[in-house]
This record gives C-alpha cells, structure tokens and sequence, in this order.
C-alpha cells in the first residue's frame, strides 16, 4: 500500500450508532478537525451485517464508507471473523472451542471459535466474501485488515483428526515420530497417529515433543485460516494487500510463520505507562516495535493503542500529557508508517465502554485527550516525507519462538524462571545505549549482512543455524552467544556429544555442566583486564555455566564458589570473526559495557553523540535521507548537541525534557 502520509485513525465502531445519525456526522466532523485520515472499519460487526443466517445488510457500512471518502479518510476494512453472531453459535456447536481440559465453551467472548471447523470455515468464506463483492473495490478501501488478534486454541475432534494429519504428514510413520518425541521414556509409545491426542492437563503434558509439535501445529492451523480468510477475498474480487493485527510478546503463535501470508505487519502496542519508570517501559516497547519491523523488514502499521486509559489492565491509568505523542512518535522511529488508536468513539456499553478513546462519552472536541490527538495529526503530516522509509541495522539479536516454546517448557535446569526475556531486553538495552537500530530475527533468517550478532539462551538449533553461525564468524561476524545454547535439536532431543552444539570449535570450548542458582546467591565475573578494564566487575545470578576453554581466551573469571577461577566470559578468534562465550546471567552494566566496547573495536558507523540514560536515538532511511529520532523518557531534561548538517524537522534547540521527540533530516552525500 502507497502512502503520503502517516496512516492516521484507529478503530471505528459505528454499528454502535445507526440509530443516530447526529452522532456520525459529529465523528467526521471531529476526525477533519482531529486531521484523522483513517478508519478501521467492521471488525467486530458481524451481526449488523449478517443478522441471521443468509441475509446480509450492507447498506449501512456503504453509507458509512461513502461519507469516509468524501471526507478522504481511507478505510482498513476487516473481516468479522473475530467474534461469531449467536445465531451461528447456536446453529453450529462445533464451531465453538473445547479447552485442553476438554471442557466444551458456550457462547460468548470473542476469541471462541474453532479454526477446523468446517462450518466455521465455510461462514466466515461466505461473509468474508460478500463483504469484498460489495466493498473490496471501494475508493475509499486501501487495506484488508484480516480478523483481530489471533489467538487461542481448540481441543474439539475436529482438531485432535486434525493434529494426527498434521503429524502423519510431517512425520510420515509412526516410529518416527516415537523416536522423535522419544516416547519409549514412561512407555508412552504410539502404536498409530490415531492414537495421539493433544497436550492436556488431564493427561499428557510432559511429553516435550509431543507440546512441541502441537504449538507448531497450532500455529500452522491458524495461518491456514488466515490463507482461507484471504482466499475469500480475492475470489470475492479485491486484489487489495493485507494486514492482521499481531499482539505484544504473545507466545501462542509463531509470528514469523504468519508473517509471509501477509503484506503488511501490524500490531496493538498497550504498554503500561507509568507503572515503571518511563525508559524501563519505553525500552520494552521499542523491542516489540523492532520485533515487529523485522518480521518483513520493512515498515509496519501500528495498530491499536489507547489514546488514554485501558480497561483492562489492572490500574486505568491516564497518560500523563505528551505521553501519548512520545509513544506514538517512537513508534514511528522504529518504523511504523501510522499511528491508529482503539477506538474513535467510546462506547456506550458492555466490556469496553470504559476504555479510553479519541471521542469519549462526553461527545465534544475540547476534551484533553482530544487536543493532544489533533496535535499530533499535525505532527504526523509534517513529518510525511517520512512515510515508507526504511530501518538500516548493523547488529541483530536472535529470537526464536521455537527455541523459547522448548526451553520455557523443559523441566529445568531452573523451572522457576529462565529470565529469558530479561536476558534479552539486557543485551537489546546495551545496543539501543549506543543508539543503533537493532534487528529481531529467528533462526530462519540469513545471518549476512550484519556485523554483530547476539544469541542469548539460544537452546534449540534448528534450520541449520549452526553452519550459519559457523559461515557468519569466519567471514569476519561478531557472534556472542550465551549458556544454555546448542542443547536441543528441533524436535528437543538433547545433543549428543557435547554443547555448543557442533560450534565448540568456534567458540572454542565445551560446555561441561549448568549450575542453576536460588534468588538468594550470586557470583561475580572478575575482570582481568583483557578485554574489561582490571577494576571492572559483574554480578552474575541464576546461571553459572562451567565451561572448558580449548583455545577461547579468557575475559571474566567466577570470584567464588567451587567454580572459582572458571572462566565465566570468553572471546574465540575464528576464521575473520570472533566468537564470544557469555557463561553466566550478568547484570545489566556487563551488556552495556560489552556493546560499547563492541561497537567501538568494530568501529561502525554512528551518529556521533553522546546518548544519556532514558534517551532513545534511532534513524530511519530512504536513498536520499536519513532520519534522525531522539527521544527522552528520562526524567531530566538533557542538551543534545547534533553534529554537522542536520536540518530540525520536529522540536527547537538542543534542550530536550521528558516526552519530547525531536527528528532531523540530513540529504545522504
Ligand atoms: C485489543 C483488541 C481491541 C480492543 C483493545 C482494547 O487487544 O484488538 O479490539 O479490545 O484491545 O485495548
């Protein structure tokens, strides 16, 4: 999809309102004044446009999309599929959700419905592709918004035939996959597919492979879902690109199986303000925005956000003023070509009519919320020319969904918590210190192209990861990898043979044993002035790895325990790279002076400026200009001194307090 401008609304819900028709032409009055040029359109209006079964009414939703265009606000229009009418419930039992204890659901909710099911499949086609005959080649339609948030999973018949399909496929016979999942363990093998049934709490849930493979095939059911929605609106005609809307760190799904089904990626990004201080969550939220663009590696849409209070989280709180354009603004530092809110109107009632929205009930333009969203859209359309840009990145941190599904599943070595997202969001916090844009990528991806790597707790190796690594290192790559790597194969079998797997050659060493720390203990990684300054020491918990370094040379050491004197982080020359081993869980301080230190051996090329703590630097770029975002979520105002030719776009100076944005453009030479 073209843009010129920032794509700028949010969900819209006027089914709510039919009844009164001052109300709709208030909304478009205040959307012009609130320079909204965007709606999303019907995605929860299933039973307004098909009341029963088979008579569908469009007249409202044409009225409504011909006032968007003459009013030139383009429209994202949804499938309804997200939430069934009751008729269809009713008519068709099968098409709602069995749990895995196997208790069957009723109706009701929204995410409540069965991706097998054939009926289920056939009535969402049918109205999917009524909606495109009649809309699909609308003017104002410039984007197909594909459900809502999918999620969830179903137990019924329908989907246990469906899994033993799944598996007969991947597997082809039935010793194979035994000796996949190694099921002669607790001799719980398998005599046929049939036999299979899915994890459950009232049976099997301990069979790694077996909660594996269920994932994947939750995952895969899903896409299919999303290929059959699709397919349902090219043969009703439109041949308009897609989105679906993904959600925060969500671990029912495998978004980077979903990604290629669609051409856009978008996502509803509700951060809980104020509950930590402002960078902890801002820095949290920037990896959801980067985890995002990196999926396509391209620009994405954000979704959702609130222009004020949720609902649902457990504190409504407001956003304290500017809050809502800083987070919008840092949104499209890290690549969003929009900024969409839930919801335009409030409504009037059931679950959502407390959570916050462009129009609240109050109904009037001069409302706080309202102010700061129109001055935004005045931002945001002076900042056009950033539209469709794109995020260059140099250093890249590998994430699998796969590789966490089997560690956070494993049953040790720490069941009370891996911290692997702690892990991450360390090693993420030390690059954003140094103001590169970073990359999220899972190991389908090609490492070439990048100059430092991260690995953190990278337990399976699949899809030949290994030979990239190895290839990645002796072209000349950084690669840091820590414990807890190379343990599983892709079905979570353990290596044999000693781990990293198939790379202690390239990090020069042998993992020998994995000591699990309580809460209460700690050690220290002692600097001996190799690579660290002699004086420099790190706080290690959770997990101590006791490694045998062949020809890794020696960074840390342990301080204490019987492990004292172990080497605790290591550096390997291989080929025209370096790989390093980081042993132990360090404190955050180690991540920032390891990619300082990084960075400055590599040399890479920077923006050259000092970046204080709370303040976020990110750049944004097309073939003739870079764009420069700095950002402060800290609680102090700082002076930031931009060097050589750059022209100041959004803010004044060089002051920047809390919650402001400034962006700079400069043409590339
Ligand atoms: C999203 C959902 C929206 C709305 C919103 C409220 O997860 O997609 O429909 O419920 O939350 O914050």
């Amino acid at each position: 999809m073209r843009q010129k401008e920032f794509l700028y609304g949010g969900d819209y819900n006027p089914e709510q309102w039919l009844d009164s028709p001052a109300i709709l032409e208030k909304d478009i009055e205040y959307m012009k004044k609130a320079h909204i040029n965007e709606v999303t359109l019907g995605t929860f209006a299933w039973s307004t446009i098909e009341p029963e079964e088979g008579l569908f009414k469009f007249d409202w939703l044409r009225q409504i999309l011909d006032s968007l265009y003459e009013n030139e606000i383009n429209v994202i229009l949804s499938t309804p599929s997200a939430a069934r009418p009751k008729w269809l419930a009713d008519a068709y039992p099968e098409v709602l959700r069995v749990n895995a204890d196997r208790t069957k659901n009723i109706f009701g909710g929204r995410h409540n419905h069965c991706y097998t099911s054939p009926e289920y499949r056939r009535l969402v086609y049918r109205v999917d592709r009524k909606i495109s005959e009649q809309f699909g080649n609308h003017p104002a339609v410039k984007l197909w918004h594909i459900s809502n948030e999918f999620g969830g999973e179903c137990h019924c018949p329908l989907c246990q035939v469906a899994f033993q399909q799944w598996l007969k496929k991947k597997y082809g016979a039935i010793q194979v996959l035994n000796k996949a999942w190694n099921t002669i363990f607790w001799s719980h093998d398998y005599l046929s597919f049939e036999q299979i049934e899915s994890p459950s709490p009232k049976g099997e849930e301990m069979l790694h492979g077996l909660n594996l493979d269920w994932k994947r095939f939750v995952t895969d059911q899903t896409a299919d879902f999303i290929a059959w929605e699709k397919k349902a609106i090219k043969e009703g005609g439109s041949e308009l690109p897609t989105t679906t809307n993904m959600m925060y760190d969500y671990r029912g799904l495998n978004y980077h199986k979903i990604k290629d089904l669609i051409d856009v990626i978008s996502w509803d990004n509700y951060p809980t303000w104020h509950k930590e201080a402002e960078a902890v969550t801002a820095l949290d939220t920037a990896f959801q925005h980067d985890f995002m663009r990196s999926l396509l590696k391209k620009p994405f849409l954000l979704k959702e956000s609130c222009p004020s209070a949720t609902n649902w989280q457990s504190v409504s709180k407001l956003k304290a003023p500017g809050l809502l354009t800083a987070a919008s603004l840092q949104a499209i530092a890290h690549g969003s070509d929009s900024v969409m809110y839930f919801q335009i109107r409030q409504s009037r009632g059931a679950s959502e009519k407390f959570h916050g929205a462009v129009i609240d009930h109050y109904g009037k333009a001069d409302t706080r919320v309202f102010k700061e969203v129109t001055e935004l859209g005045k931002k945001l359309i002076n900042l056009s020319e950033i539209v469709g840009t794109t995020t260059k990145s140099r250093v890249a941190i590998i994430h699998d969904s796969e590789s966490r599904w089997a560690m956070e599943d494993s049953q040790g070595p720490r069941n009370k918590g891996l911290h692997y997202m702690d892990t991450v969001k360390k090693i993420y916090g030390g690059l954003r210190r140094q103001g590169l844009n970073v990359d999220i990528l899972d190991m389908e991806y090609e490492l070439d192209g990048y100059d430092i790597i991260f690995a953190p707790m990278l337990y399976m190796f699949r899809s030949g990861i290994e030979s990239k690594i190895r290839a990645f290192v002796a072209s000349g790559g950084i690669f840091i990898m820590t414990y807890w790597s190379g343990i599983v194969d892709e079905n979570d079998l353990c290596h044999l043979g000693g781990t990293p797997h198939q790379l202690m050659d390239v990090f020069g060493l042998r993992s020998m044993e994995l000591d699990a720390l309580y809460d209460k203990d700690s050690n220290t990684g002692v600097s001996n002035g190799v690579f660290f300054n002699k004086d420099k020491q790190y706080e290690c918990r959770n997990f101590c790895d006791l490694i045998k370094a062949d020809t890794a040379k020696t960074l840390l050491t342990y301080e204490s325990g019987f492990y004292k004197g172990y080497p605790a982080f290591v550096q390997n020359k291989y080929g025209k790279g370096t790989a390093y081993y980081v042993c132990a869980d360090f404190e955050e301080s180690f991540y920032i002076d390891l990619c300082q230190k990084l960075v400055e051996d590599k040399e890479l090329d920077q923006i050259p400026i000092t970046i204080p703590e709370g303040v976020s630097v990110t750049t944004r770029e097309n073939e003739r200009q870079v764009f420069l975002f700095i950002q402060n979520f800290g609680d102090e105002s700082v002076n930031i001194k931009i060097p050589g030719e750059w022209k100041q776009l959004l803010g004044t100076g060089s002051i920047i307090h809390k919650y402001e944005t400034m962006v700079f453009s400069k043409e590339k030479n």
